[in-house]
């Protein structure tokens, strides 16, 4: 059994984006190798209607998938082949944009104007850049939720977890996404396939990620029934961890309890051509989108 070491934790970055959507971008636009075969992460939590309402207007998408999760609020969206629905709390869109696809993305927000969700771009190999385009709206309640004994709960939306599957099927990355709420307190440890590049992020309460045996930051120290025991840095809401190499992470939760997206892949390892919302392998194929688009045969 090898614990994952924390490479690295740092605070997703404020970013505007589509129309001026104000949101926190974890990773992207960076190093595609460091998180192969995700390529972006943005955390698009956001209370005032202002800041998100002009939304992602029409804009393509070639050689990626999207997935986008929403926590509070609904994401109204439509697209190029014609279809058009709303994501509500807990709903999951998995967008495999292939060969292409011309959609829209509108935040709508709830009631009390929150707009809560997050969207990862995860990337195709060569193979399957110009596949058919192709969307799975899952609902939340076909999601399977686990509760352990310690009250640990897991909702499962891509991969095999605890014996259990995710809904969303068929993606290239081999992705597993988990949706974690661990408990004050609570240490867990979380199998990880050691093939997998491997991240959290943190967005409710905060947890100390890493090997008892490798301690990484600063180390904070606390009393615990007359034993001196030490926490390391905890990550905090809107954090980002970067896992190494092994089988499992595991997370101590601090008082709050901590909730966090686990997410890991298995990589692609091919050259990476990134212009905007396309991702291909060479700068030739990034320009032939570019024609494609202004001559109108980007839709196949
Ligand atoms: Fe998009």
């Amino acid at each position: 059994m090898s614990i994952r070491p924390v490479l690295e934790q740092r605070a997703a970055t404020p970013t505007l984006e589509g129309a001026g959507v104000h949101l926190h971008r974890a990773f992207g636009f960076q190093d595609p190798t460091e998180l192969d075969p995700f390529l972006l992460f943005d955390d698009f939590r956001n209370d005032d209607p202002a800041r998100y309402t002009a939304g992602f207007p029409w804009h393509p998408h070639r050689g990626i998938e999207t997935i986008t999760y929403v926590l509070a609020g609904t994401v109204a969206h439509g697209d190029s082949l014609g279809n058009q629905g709303s994501l509500g709390a807990g709903d999951v869109q998995w967008m495999t944009a292939g060969s292409g696809i011309l959609h829209q993305e509108m935040p709508r927000g709830n009631a009390q104007g929150q707009m809560h969700g997050f969207q990862l771009w995860a990337n195709l190999p060569a193979a399957q850049k110009m596949t058919t385009p192709r969307y799975q709206d899952v609902k939340s309640s076909d999601i399977p939720e686990i509760t352990d004994d310690d009250g640990t709960r897991v909702r499962v939306i891509v991969g095999d977890f605890w014996g259990q599957r995710g809904p969303v099927d068929g993606i290239a990355a081999d992705p597993q996404y988990l949706d974690i709420w661990v408990p004050a307190g609570v240490k867990k440890s979380l199998p990880v396939d050691t093939y997998r590049r491997s991240f959290a992020y943190v967005f409710e309460g905060a947890g100390a990620f890493a090997d008892a045996s490798k301690p990484t930051g600063v180390l904070l120290e606390k009393e615990v029934a007359g034993q001196e025991v030490h926490i390391r840095d905890l990550s905090g809401d809107r954090t980002l961890i970067r896992f190494g190499t092994g089988d499992r992470v595991t997370v101590q939760a601090g008082e709050d309890g901590v909730r966090f997206l686990l997410i890991s892949g298995a990589p692609i390892q091919e050259p990476v051509a990134w212009h905007g919302p396309i991702v291909m392998n060479t700068k030739d194929e990034l320009r032939q989108a570019m024609r494609e688009l202004r001559d109108g045969s980007f839709i196949k």
